[in-house]
């Protein structure tokens, strides 16, 4: 170590061995199969829309880091219930969002500050772009706070007792459709635009990208899990029309005699909740599967709704899902529908940041906020890592209150704005890591 400071640079986009070398850094750490020339160069297109940094030392890669611009779900008309614009409005609202992936430092450079650079230089040029928020998926919960990035969702796995999971209550959706086989080229036609639909009303999802999908499909390297059967199905609706998907694997195992596979959902998206159910009742009734697993099903999932047997659908684990880093208050509260009337005035603790400030936020009664600065006082103090949960409005404010995560002025403040921020979104597909 020379204790000089190594400067910020960016692989060099025509040179193929370059950027094989600066994706092999993060590769590693992440403990993902080797990269190659042909993977790196499948990858290009899609870096020369982004913005790729990282440290050399002596010609070699010690950090890596990726960013893009992007957008973010936020609640809209159609989660909040107030009246859309008209026309082709469809419902939905987005964030404009700075993606952030690809964050790796060489274990003989860690703590020595890499991480912390490459993110100020990120942010930094996001926020002179105007972009209103950066998200990313965390390694780990305890790295990004720092950066002022706070939880903006969270993510459900689930693991299934298929045999319990059978029988649903009399209410349960019928089946609007049918579902029938399909296969990986009729998910790649159809899929990314119900993707995009279905993401749009998921606060805090982000679109896939073309590269995304082909990760998604498997047809770029890793792959989802051991070679073994997959199965993939279709729904058609009452017109013909498809409008949602699944895509499964199995694993095959016997015990005493007795079949016990596991079948996991890579994927699952349906248009509307009936759809939803249909393809969950495929994804259950598969022959000799006792257990069915899926990952990353947003808040309000509904399969744990279905069965009689509540029981029978487990939530393996919670965890955080998307992190979000807000840049430009005014813009972020704007972008989304409020569920109701009313004005909170916001005092954001983000010292030095670029979210510090008091707001006043005014919501009409379609729901559309009006964000200015003001001298008046505040209602509720929440720090920059507060404010993601209320952007999404898929939180409970209540317990956030309790735990001291923001502090109001006057009784029953943080009630205010917990009923202006609420949504209850119906999770309609996985919800898409980075
Ligand atoms: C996480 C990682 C990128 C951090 O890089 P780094 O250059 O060592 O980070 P910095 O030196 O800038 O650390 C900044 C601060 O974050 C803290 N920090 C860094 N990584 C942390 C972690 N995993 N857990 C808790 N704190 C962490 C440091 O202790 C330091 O704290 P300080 O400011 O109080 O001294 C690096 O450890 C790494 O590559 N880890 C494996 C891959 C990974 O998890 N990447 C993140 C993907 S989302």
């Amino acid at each position: 170590m020379t204790g000089d400071v190594l400067p910020i640079s960016s692989p060099d986009l025509d040179d193929t061995a370059d950027v094989v070398a600066w994706r092999t850094l993060f590769v590693t750490v992440f403990a993902m199969p080797a990269t190659s020339a042909e993977e790196t160069e499948a990858a290009l297109p899609a870096y020369r829309d982004q913005r790729l940094t990282g440290v050399k030392e002596d010609g070699r890669w010690v950090a890596t880091f990726r960013s893009w611009a992007g957008d973010s779900a936020v609640p809209g008309p159609a989660l909040t219930g107030m009246p859309t614009a008209g026309g082709d409005d469809d419902g939905s609202r987005t964030v404009s969002t700075e993606l952030v992936s690809s964050v790796s430092v060489s274990p003989s450079h860690r703590r020595r500050g890499l991480l912390t650079r490459m993110m100020r230089d990120c942010l930094d040029d996001a926020a002179s772009r105007g972009v209103a928020v950066a998200s990313l998926f965390a390694s780990e919960a305890a790295i990004y706070g720092r950066f002022g990035y706070g939880l903006a969702t969270t993510v459900h796995d689930l693991a299934v007792d298929t045999r319990a999971a059978q029988r649903w209550h009399a209410g349960a959706p019928a089946d609007p459709g049918r579902v029938r086989p399909s296969d990986d080229d009729e998910i790649a036609e159809v899929g990314p635009a119900l993707f995009e639909a279905a993401r749009r009303t998921m606060p805090g999802a982000v679109g896939r990208s073309p590269i995304a999908w082909l990760r998604q499909l498997e047809r770029v390297p890793p792959s989802k899990g051991p070679d073994g059967p997959r199965f993939r199905a279709v729904h058609v609706g009452p017109d013909g029309t498809v409008d949602g998907w699944v895509r499964l694997r199995t694993e095959s195992s016997w015990q005493d005699g007795a079949p016990r596979y596991t079948a996991t959902v890579d994927d699952l998206t349906g248009a509307t909740p009936a759809v939803v159910a249909a393809l969950w009742r495929y994804a259950l009734g598969l022959d000799l599967v006792t257990t069915l697993k899926a990952e990353h099903r947003g808040a309000g999932e509904l399969l744990g709704h279905l069965p009689v047997d509540t029981r029978a659908v487990r939530v393996s684990a919670e965890a955080d899902g998307h992190w979000w880093r807000v840049l430009d208050v005014p813009a972020a509260l704007r972008s989304r529908s409020w569920s109701r009337a009313g004005r909170v005035v916001l005092e954001v603790v983000d010292p030095g940041g670029p979210a510090q400030g008091r707001w006043s936020l005014d919501v009409d009664e379609q729901g559309r906020a009006e964000v200015t600065p003001t001298d008046a006082a505040a209602d509720v103090t929440l720090p920059v890592h507060t404010l993601p949960a209320v952007l999404t409005g898929v939180w409970d404010l209540a317990p956030l209150l309790a735990a001291g995560r923001l502090d109001e002025h006057s009784p029953g403040a943080v009630r205010r704005l917990h009923d202006l921020a609420r949504v209850a979104p119906v999770a309609l597909s996985a919800v898409q890591g980075f």
